[in-house]
C-alpha cells in the first residue's frame, strides 16, 4: 500500500496507473476508521483495479471547534487497517497541501482550526448553495457543513479523477448533496451508494463512537431503537406528526440524550413528509447529543 502526503505525488502516480488502464475507485473519508469504512473500501476492490482512500479532517466542514478538535486522528492505526483490507493508495494531506498556505487575509483561520493552531490554511473563498436540500437537518444545524464537503470533495476528486466513488448511506444527505453536486459540476464518476455497517446492539459505527464514556455506550443504541419504533408507527398507519410525538416521548425517557431532530423527509428531496402515506424511498433521519458527542443516523424503507 503507497502513502502519499503529496498532491503532485499521488496525481503522477495515478497518471501513470491510468496508462496502463487502471480503473479507480475512490473513499473519501476523515479517519478513525472502522468496520463501516472497510466496507466501502471492499466495495471499491469490487468493481476497480486500484482502490484509493483518503484520509482528511477537513476544517472547513466543522461549524464547532470542540468537534473539530475532539475528532480522533489515528493516521497509523487506520493504515494498519487498510493495507489487509487491500487498499491501494491512501492519500493524507495536510490541510495546507489541500488549501494552500494562509494568506495575511486567513489570519483568523489561524485560531479556527481547533485541532492545531498553529497549522494555517487558505480558506477557501468559494461558496457552494445546495438550496432546498441543505436547509434541512444536517445543514440546518450545522451551518456551512455542506459548503465545506462539497468544497473538499469536489477538490479531491479533481485530484484522483476516479472512475466510481464510494459514500455511506449513513449521511444520507450528504449522498444527496454530492449526488447534485455531480450533476450541477459534470464530475463523469459513478456515485455508489453503500448501506450503513451496525454495531450488534444497531448502533450505527461511527468515527465519533469512540468518544462515548464506558457508561454512555450501551445508552447509544437508544437512536436505533427510536428509528426501528418510528418505522412500525409509520407502516401501522401512524400520522407522521403523532411519530414525531412518540419519538420525543422516547428521548425524553433518557436524559442522557438531547435530540436535535427527528425528520420523516423523502430520502432523494430531504423534504418533511406530512402525509399519512409512506411515500417510496421515506426516510427517517435523526441528530441527537449523548453527552457531548454528536451522533446521527437514518432508516431509509
Ligand atoms: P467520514 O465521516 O470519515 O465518512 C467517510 C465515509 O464513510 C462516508 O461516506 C460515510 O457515510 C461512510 N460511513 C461512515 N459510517 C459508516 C457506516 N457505519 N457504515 C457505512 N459507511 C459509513 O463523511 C465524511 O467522512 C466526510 O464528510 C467526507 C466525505 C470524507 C468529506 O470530508
Amino acid at each position: 500500500m503507497q502513502i502519499f502526503h503529496s498532491i503532485a505525488e499521488l496525481r503522477s502516480y495515478l497518471r501513470s496507473q491510468r496508462q496502463e488502464g487502471k480503473t479507480i475507485g475512490f473513499v473519501p473519508t476523515m479517519g478513525a476508521l472502522h468496520e463501516g469504512h472497510l466496507s466501502l473500501i471492499e466495495a471499491s476492490k469490487a468493481q476497480n483495479d486500484l482502490t484509493v482512500c483518503s484520509i482528511f479532517v477537513n476544517p472547513i466542514q466543522f461549524n464547532n471547534p470542540d468537534d473539530l478538535s475532539r475528532y480522533p486522528r489515528t493516521l497509523d492505526a487506520d493504515c494498519a487497517m487498510l493495507a489487509p483490507a487491500g487498499c491501494d493508495v491512501v492519500f493524507a494531506p495536510s490541510a495546507e497541501e489541500m488549501y494552500g498556505p494562509a494568506q495575511t487575509s486567513d489570519r483568523s483561520s489561524l485560531s479556527s482550526d481547533g485541532s492545531n493552531p498553529s497549522v494555517a490554511y487558505a480558506k477557501p473563498i468559494l461558496k457552494f448553495d445546495f438550496g432546498e436540500l441543505e436547509r434541512v437537518m444536517e445543514g440546518q444545524f450545522r451551518p456551512g457543513h455542506f459548503n465545506g464537503v462539497g468544497i473538499v470533495v469536489s477538490k479531491l476528486f479533481n485530484i484522483v479523477q476516479p472512475d466510481r466513488t464510494y459514500f455511506g448511506q449513513k449521511d444520507l444527505q450528504q449522498v444527496a448533496v454530492v449526488r447534485r453536486m455531480m450533476i450541477d459540476l459534470g464530475f463523469q464518476i459513478e456515485l455508489h451508494p453503500c448501506p450503513t455497517l451496525r454495531e450488534a446492539d444497531g448502533l450505527a459505527m461511527s468515527s465519533r463512537n469512540r468518544n462515548l464514556t464506558a457508561e454512555e455506550r450501551p445508552l447509544a443504541s437508544h437512536i436505533f431503537k427510536g428509528l426501528t419504533l418510528a418505522k412500525s408507527l409509520l407502516l401501522s398507519g401512524t400520522p407522521p406528526s403523532e411519530v414525531k410525538q412518540e419519538i420525543n416521548l422516547h428521548f425524553g425517557k433518557e436524559p442522557a440524550f438531547r435530540l436535535e431532530y427527528f425528520e420523516i423527509v423523502n430520502a432523494y428531496t430531504l423534504q418533511p413528509i406530512d402525509s399519512q402515506a409512506p411515500e417510496d424511498q421515506t426516510a427517517l433521519c435523526i441528530a441527537a447529543y449523548l453527552g457531548k458527542v454528536r451522533l446521527i443516523d437514518n432508516l431509509v424503507f
